[in-house]
């Protein structure tokens, strides 16, 4: 029996636990959101599967703080499924701190694998590359279900410049604290709450005239800003981090 939970700020990850919660039905799977579950809740079960976002060539820390929580023996395997936007090589460490917070608790990782969805930050991929990184994802997440069936251990093979881009994009973490800081809500904001309710770190508070205020919790996950009906969200001065025009899985889903 499998318990897979994911974090997924913005849909691409949450696409790709559904697909391998479908493979994994026939074995016995629950399907559950990081952000919404506290530990005690959490039955023992055999294999643990984590699906998270790559963040700056690592996990964002709300996925390292929920690992770092799990006590010793409450599952017998553990896996790691990490998602980014490109199989490169600078990916190649994503999941090394995860290992290490795994390994502290006494487990031993099995299958550790990274897949490629569109681009969430900074700008929209084509559509003919977000359609095919979507299907090849679709058809590993199915191979990478016969490993876990099979618990094939990958063997990790992370190069130097890997981990070295590993530790840089830690700076990452720092950023997104400013980044935090820069966001703000315009005149058009309808206080419908839609933000303060949904931020994964609970950076946005609702203040006495029902706008947001934001915080320097931030994993400048891009939520807010694309999920504001207003489309009212803006950093100050990063204007060219989040996509202009937003980012939403299922228009490429409709239209595939
Ligand atoms: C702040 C931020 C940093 C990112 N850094 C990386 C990265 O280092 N490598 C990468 O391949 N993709 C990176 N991405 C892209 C996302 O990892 C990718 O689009 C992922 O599929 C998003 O998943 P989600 O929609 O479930 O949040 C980044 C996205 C954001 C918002
Ligand atoms: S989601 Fe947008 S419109 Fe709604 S409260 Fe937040 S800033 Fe205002
Ligand atoms: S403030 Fe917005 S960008 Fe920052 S963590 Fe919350 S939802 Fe994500």
């Amino acid at each position: 029996m499998y318990t897979l939970i994911y974090f997924s700020p913005t849909g691409n990850v949450f696409y790709l636990a559904k697909s391998l919660a479908k493979y994994l039905k026939p074995f016995g799977v629950q399907l559950l959101p990081l952000e919404f579950i506290s530990l005690n809740q959490l039955e023992s079960n055999e294999h643990l599967v984590v699906m998270y976002p790559i963040h700056g060539f690592n996990a964002p820390r709300t996925v390292k703080r929920f690992i770092r929580q799990i006590p010793l023996g409450r599952y017998k395997d553990v896996s790691l499924i990490g998602v980014g936007s490109s199989l490169h090589w600078m990916n190649g460490a994503a999941s090394s701190d995860l290992r290490k917070l795994f390994a502290k608790n006494g487990y031993s990782v099995i299958v550790d694998e990274i897949l490629a969805m569109p681009l969430t930050i900074i700008l929209s991929f084509p559509d003919d590359l977000a359609y095919k990184l979507i299907q090849e994802s679709d058809e590993k997440m199915k191979s990478i279900s016969k490993s876990l069936l099979e618990r094939k251990q990958t063997i990790p093979c992370v190069k130097g410049k890997s981990l070295l881009v590993n530790f840089l994009g830690k700076a990452e973490s720092f950023a997104s604290k400013l980044f935090g800081l820069e966001l703000h809500a315009g005149k058009t904001c309808n206080s419908c709450g839609i933000c303060w309710n949904n931020c994964p770190e609970k950076n946005i508070k609702c203040m006495d005239n029902n706008k947001p205020k934001f915080g320097s919790n931030c994993i400048m996950c891009m939520r807010c800003i694309y999920s504001c009906p207003e489309k009212t969200i803006t950093p100050r001065f990063s204007k060219f981090l989040p996509i202009k025009q937003g980012y939403s899985l299922s228009k490429y889903l409709t239209k595939h």
